[in-house]
């Protein structure tokens, strides 16, 4: 997307990433699941949103359902609108690590290079996470009846039906839900999220940089 503002200044602010994190007792990023229609992605979105919240993080899901009811209600599902939708939340979601939150987004993002400019944004603190099940598990799964109704021709564009998926090619976490319970996949992303976001895991400015660095290697 272009940008179309001129004469716009970036200002500074004036609580460091640094001050809300030890506020917090954590620090702070974007866990990006990303996988096809039926995958698990809001299940585990909330079900660690609710689980990490007990534990006293301050964390927040960002969902395509609600974020297509609102913020990108004017968007449908072309490649172009597509991009939109992952090119905002990606936006918002960088936005609520920027102010000290672990956001949790539960998206298809089909497209690797939509997903790449979310981590752009996020920066050192974005974590892919494929949600893996296969597409047969998925349609069998069908919780919204939607693979009935792309099958039969009444959505088009359907991920994995007639639009494409990409699978992560590099992805920090995989998450396979065909062959485990909620529980066990909710377990292996409570670990992922301790290990990542501890105090004591605070990076250094250094280490920051590094991994910014890496990160942008991705890119
Ligand atoms: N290990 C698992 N992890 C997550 N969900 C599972 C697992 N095993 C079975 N399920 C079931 O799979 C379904 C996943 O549906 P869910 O709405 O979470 O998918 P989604 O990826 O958010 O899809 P969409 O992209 O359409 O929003 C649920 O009915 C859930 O109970
Ligand atoms: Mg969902």
């Amino acid at each position: 997307m272009s940008v179309k503002s001129t004469n716009i200044t970036h200002v500074e602010h004036r609580v460091s990433q640094e001050a809300r994190w030890a506020k917090n007792g954590h620090t702070s990023g974007v866990v990006w699941f990303t996988g096809l229609s039926g995958a698990g992605k809001t299940t585990l979105a909330f079900g660690l949103e609710q689980r990490l919240f007990k534990k006293g993080y301050q964390v927040y899901v960002l969902d395509g359902d609600n974020a297509r009811h609102g913020i990108n209600s004017d968007l449908g599902f072309s490649p172009e609108d597509r991009t939109e939708n992952i090119r905002r939340v990606g936006e918002v979601a960088a936005l609520f690590a920027r102010a000290g939150y672990i956001a949790i987004s539960a998206f298809i993002s089909p497209y690797r290079k939509d997903r790449r400019h979310a981590r752009k944004a996020a920066g050192a603190g974005f974590h892919e996470v494929f949600i893996d099940a296969d597409l047969d598990v998925c349609e069998q799964r069908d919780p919204k009846g939607l693979y009935k109704k792309a099958r039969a021709g009444k959505i088009m564009e359907f991920t994995g039906i007639s639009a494409p998926y990409e699978t992560p090619e590099n992805p920090e976490l995989v998450i396979k839900t065909g062959e485990t319970t909620v529980d066990q996949c909710l377990g292996r992303l409570i670990d992922y999220v301790d290990r990542t976001f501890s105090p004591s895991g605070a990076p250094s400015e250094e280490r920051r940089k590094e991994r910014y660095a890496k990160s942008n290697a991705r890119l």
